[in-house]
């Protein structure tokens, strides 16, 4: 052993060899997962893209750091299941770039967020949470139902998410400042094409309550709202339910 090693001392390109046989030990098992990636992530035919309203509100949550305090990645382990609903498919973040797993929770994991509580208790929670949750210490987001969302740069952003590997078509690329619109607004044309863009499922409504314009509430409560129901992959039979 020793001997070895006063070998390897005294031949520099044996030893340079050496460290980065044994210094890439660690690299290779970092990716020899990754060749075998197309298997260990889920099918999910079902699969939806967010729309511009939900991508808008993702940048806003990012904006604003709630990563910090919030995980969105329920593991395996049983008290998680329990609590929050069957554990997170990899399949879930797909189209998440980037991906907002966390590592810390301060709050609760939202994951499986989506449909929790109604767009009404967003929105008040986030404006203070002190008001439907007495003991929260998790800070008043005032601005978000004050600033206008800015939507004429949705374009972009869906064009960027494409560039990554997200498969939204020309046609929802070139309308997102309107289907971001219509989402926000029932009752109207635009709304209708957002259904017909991003299927049926889509949740039409206005989130806020502010009639005259689209804020950034909007956009933050219709991603919240969507949160773990892009696909139904992780409910599936296969797939361990809480009991
Ligand atoms: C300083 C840490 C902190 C930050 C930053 C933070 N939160 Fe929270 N959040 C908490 C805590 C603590 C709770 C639990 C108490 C409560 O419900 O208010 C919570 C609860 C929540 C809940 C309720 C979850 C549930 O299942 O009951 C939602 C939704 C939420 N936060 C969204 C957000 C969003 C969106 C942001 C960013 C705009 C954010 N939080 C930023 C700490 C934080």
């Amino acid at each position: 052993m020793f001997g070895l090693h006063y070998n390897l001392e005294r031949s520099a390109i044996g030893l340079v060899v050496f460290i980065v046989l044994v210094a890439s030990i660690g690299g290779l098992i970092e990716i020899a997962p990754l060749f075998t990636i197309d298997e260990t992530v889920e099918k999910a035919p079902d699969m939806r893209v967010y729309t511009p309203l939900e991508v808008a509100g993702r940048n806003i949550y990012i904006r604003e750091g709630c990563y910090a305090c919030h995980s969105q990645m329920i593991r395996t382990l049983r008290d998680e299941v329990e609590r929050y609903g069957p554990y997170s498919l990899a399949v879930e973040s797909s189209y998440d770039h980037p991906q907002l797993w966390g590592s810390k929770r301060t709050g609760p994991d939202l994951a499986r967020l989506g449909n929790k509580y109604s767009d009404a208790w967003h929105t008040v929670h986030l404006t203070n949470p002190r008001d439907v949750v007495r003991e929260s210490k998790m800070p008043a987001y005032r601005w978000l139902l004050r600033d206008t969302l800015r939507t004429d740069d949705l374009s972009n952003h869906l064009t960027a998410l494409r560039t990554v590997g997200v498969p939204y078509t020309d046609e929802q690329i070139a309308n997102a400042a309107l289907d971001a619109y219509g989402q926000a607004n029932p009752e109207t044309e635009a709304a209708d094409s957002v259904a017909e863009r991003y299927g049926a499922e889509t949740n039409i409504r206005m989130f806020d309550g502010v009639t005259d314009r689209l804020t950034d509430m909007d956009a933050l409560v219709a991603y919240l709202q969507v949160l773990g129901n892009l696909t139904d992959a992780a409910h599936q039979p296969n797939q361990p339910e809480a009991e």
